[in-house]
């Protein structure tokens, strides 16, 4: 019957514990290309060493600027260190469409022109004072220091021409210069997936982890420098560096064509960079909404959904919704998933809002299974990733940095991925979550404050 039709269509996105175990075996093992110089330019999961080895004890001081590209919003922040007391003060600009896809001059002139109104506005450029400034960079990045940084490709919405194989420290500080209005000098560049862990670093000593997801995904955490064969920076002490895995790469190569979907097939199709990001892709909030629109679109051309819509009049409203791309937003499956009870309210709000008008209860009830399918899944591919590290890591208590809309705003993310971790993490491992709000900005502060020239600046 028609229920057997759908868990035959949907029956892709139930993952089995032995699926999960092979994902991370696949894993671990393109880390550790990622780690050899030999194997490392051919490697998806890049595995770049950050040139972040110290983590933060909670004494750091100062005032510091940050700049947050890369997520949802795009933020100017001011951040005050007073040995564990963090006060901030940020504000959102917008980066219109045409300048995400623009010319990287006229990227890092925009973010230049906001970084300079902001510091107008909290009256930063009367006193002449020249201010040290963190950049939290969400893209993959090959670093040649901490405050160097060469673009290795761009991920999410962005394509701005010029930037790839540029270092984009020096980008933004050539833009700075540009202005001649303000005095800001860029002392370190970060990841947000390292802000987060640093920022959860200054308060909690365990912390080996930093997660990322929302528009993309990814992870990085503090290894032996044994390891790091691609390492070609001092070997002192401390013997560690945190690496950006930049594992939304993960099935770049194919290898993970075994679980992929016809509908995670189209989803990279239709991207701005088909190819690449596959695992990010199957996870990660830039992409869900979609995988839920392409699926319900399949089950209404399959006649197996909204089927006392089609001969109505406002079935050309349907046909809009559900042929336009992008028209199912991701904050749409967290709402649908708050739905506990049996009226669907938020359910049918949102198929109202899309013009799905006068959804029926077997309607609201399939929308719901194939959000909670999609977005399972997710949880359970993240938890696999969390898993290689925690058991690579190896260490008897570890703190788990996050951040990111889709982990903050649905509301069964973190379950589903602790559940899935129950069963992947050796028993001997305790772990932590913890939800690191905002802290990618905090962290590129506190990246800036370990850098060898943030003496010049203390105050
Ligand atoms: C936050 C940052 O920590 O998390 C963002 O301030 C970052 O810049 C983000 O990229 C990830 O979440 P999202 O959902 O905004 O992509
Ligand atoms: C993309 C970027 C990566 C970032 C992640 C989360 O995967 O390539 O650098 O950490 O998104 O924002």
């Amino acid at each position: 019957d028609k229920n057997d039709q759908i868990e035959h269509i949907l029956g892709k996105f139930k993952l089995s514990k032995e699926c999960l175990h092979k994902v991370m075996e696949l894993l671990l093992d393109e880390m550790y290309k990622g780690l050899d110089p030999a194997t490392h330019d051919k490697a998806d999961v890049k595995m770049f060493p950050t040139y972040v080895r110290s983590l933060p004890d909670g004494t750091e001081k100062g005032d510091i600027l940050a700049l947050d590209l890369g997520g949802t919003n795009f933020r100017v922040l001011l951040i005050n260190l007073d040995s564990g007391d963090i006060k901030v003060k940020s504000k959102v600009f917008l980066i219109p469409q045409s300048i995400m896809t623009g010319t990287g001059i006229q990227l890092f002139d925009h973010i230049a022109k906001c970084l300079a109104g902001f510091m107008n506005a909290e009256k930063l450029i009367q006193n002449n004072r020249e201010y040290p400034l963190g950049f939290t960079f969400s893209f993959p990045c090959h670093q040649k220091g901490l405050a160097s940084a060469i673009l290795a490709n761009w991920t999410k919405g962005f394509d701005c021409s010029g930037v790839v194989g540029n270092d984009v420290v020096a980008m933004l500080q050539e833009a700075i210069e540009r202005r001649g209005d303000i005095k800001v000098k860029v002392l370190a560049l970060v990841n947000d997936t390292v802000g987060t862990l640093m920022a959860s670093a200054y308060n909690d000593q365990n912390t080996r982890i930093g997660l990322i997801l929302g528009t993309g995904s990814n992870a990085c955490y503090v290894e032996n420098l044994d390891h790091v064969k691609t390492w070609d920076g001092d070997r002192n002490d401390p013997k560690q560096v945190i690496i950006n895995m930049e594992w939304g790469a993960f099935g770049d190569n194919g290898c993970l064509n075994f679980l992929r979907t016809d509908y995670d097939i189209e989803v990279d199709k239709t991207s701005l960079n088909p190819t690449r990001q596959i695992y990010e892709k199957m996870m990660s909030g830039m992409y869900m909404g979609e995988i839920v629109r392409l699926i319900i679109l399949d089950l209404w051309e399959k006649e197996l959904l909204f089927v006392g819509h089609r001969d109505h009049s406002w079935s050309t409203d349907y046909r809009q919704a559900l042929y336009t791309k992008g028209s199912f937003y991701t904050k749409y499956v967290s709402e649908i998933e708050t739905d506990s009870g049996v009226t669907y309210r938020h359910t049918k709000s949102v198929l109202e809002q899309m013009g799905l008008d006068r959804p029926t209860y077997d309607d609201c009830v399939i929308v719901q299974y194939v959000c909670k399918l999609v977005s399972r899944r997710a949880a359970q591919l993240a938890a696999a990733g969390l898993a290689v590290l925690l058991n690579h890591i190896n260490a008897p208590n570890v703190t788990i940095a996050v951040d990111g809309s889709l982990y903050r705003f649905h509301p069964k993310f973190k379950k589903n991925m602790e559940k899935a971790m129950q069963m992947l993490v050796h028993p001997h491992i305790r772990y932590q979550i913890v939800l690191s709000t905002d802290g990618s900005g905090i962290g590129a502060a506190l990246s800036a404050v370990t850098a060898p020239d943030y003496k010049d600046y203390k105050t």
